[in-house]
């Protein structure tokens, strides 16, 4: 089967390790299935294992890809949970010590067939497309949980977005604004601010900005590079909720500013499948619909990773199998 390829880990030139080509049949062990896909989606992790970041290269070759929508053995449309636990866990698999994430041990999604636990598998609401279900498993179930979960916020809150144009940071604002939270958006470009108000930000500002007044929370994927002005923004007794790093995950501290102000530093990372299952169902309810930047066939996930990699993106890259 045609698959996209980790070969070898190439830290500063991440696609010299991409390979396009035939890979061998998944065989799935017991519990286990198969599912042919139909689209998968494109995130920062597959450039992070292309760079050798969470992955050694004992695991290589191995398919990147962490979502996929696609039918099971009996044709059902089902959307992939990309979090694999231990079989013996129960409970948040978000927390299993031993869980990794579809492309890290077991191999990804940008393929056209991909084995997997059949305890992963969450069927697909008719309304949304392949190439919807597919942005949800990561990028989307990561904001859910950061602020559905992890934030502690209510409805009316304001929360300020770093880095507007990510996968994560669109699927904030739209999820954000759905629910009825005031929605402030940071970015470097100017078009991705015009983009994040149309997308349904409130406010949308440069990055580092002084902000109008102080926020009851942060979503951070974007790391050293918006800490320091996510710290400032925060009210007394905020949040802030980090599910990533994308600019480096080592920027100061400022622990003076965290215990005078009681702020709360909350880590998150992907959600659980119960919360997969709400966040299709919230897009159901609600009409929400993933923003897709663009959708690439299999054999030109190189462009897609290209643009993102380059910062272009506003919103999802689908690959279609
Ligand atoms: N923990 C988890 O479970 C989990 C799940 C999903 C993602 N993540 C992590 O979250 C991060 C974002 O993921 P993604 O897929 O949304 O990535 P992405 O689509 O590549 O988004 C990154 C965004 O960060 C901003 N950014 C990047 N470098 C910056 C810099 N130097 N200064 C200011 N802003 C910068 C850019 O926003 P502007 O151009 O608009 O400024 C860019 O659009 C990644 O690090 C990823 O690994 C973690």
């Amino acid at each position: 089967m045609f698959a996209v390829t980790a070969a070898r880990i190439v830290a500063d030139d991440p696609l010299a390790g991409l390979e396009l080509g035939e890979r061998p049949e998944p065989v799935p062990p017991d519990g286990w299935t198969t599912v042919t896909v139909k689209a998968a989606s494109l995130n920062h992790h597959d450039v992070w294992t292309l760079r050798g970041v969470g992955i050694s290269a004992d695991r290589l070759p191995i398919v990147l890809g962490c979502d996929a929508a696609g039918l099971d053995p009996e044709g059902n449309e089902v959307v992939v949970h990309a979090v694999i636990s231990d079989p013996a866990w129960t409970g948040d698999e978000t927390i299993d010590p031993r869980r990794s994430l579809l492309s890290e041990r077991y191999d990804g999604t940008f393929a056209q067939r991909v084995a997997v636990p059949r305890r992963n598998l969450v069927p697909k609401p008719a309304a949304l497309s392949f190439a919807e279900a597919a942005c949800l498993p990561t990028a989307y179930l990561t904001a859910y949980r950061m602020l559905f979960d992890r934030a502690g916020l209510q409805p009316g809150a304001t929360v300020l977005v770093q880095g507007a144009g990510g996968g994560v940071a669109t699927a904030l604002i739209l999820l954000g604004r759905a629910a009825g939270y005031r929605v402030w958006a940071t970015s470097r470009s100017e078009a991705k601010r015009d983009r994040a108000l149309a997308l349904g930000a409130d406010q949308a500002f440069p990055s580092g900005t002084r902000l109008p007044e102080r926020v009851d929370a942060v979503m951070e994927t974007v790391g050293e590079a918006t800490w320091a002005h996510s710290l400032r923004a925060l009210k007394p007794g905020g949040t802030i909720v980090i599910s990533g790093a994308t600019s480096g995950p080592m920027p100061p501290a400022d622990l003076s500013r965290v215990f005078f102000l009681q702020l709360s530093v909350v880590g998150s990372t992907m959600g659980t499948r119960d919360q997969l299952g709400r966040l299709l169902r919230f897009c159901e309810q609600t009409g929400l619909r993933p923003l897709i930047d663009r959708t690439l066939p299999l054999d030109q996930a190189r462009d897609g990773l290209a643009a993102m990699m380059a910062g272009e993106l506003f919103g999802k890259v689908v690959l279609t199998a």
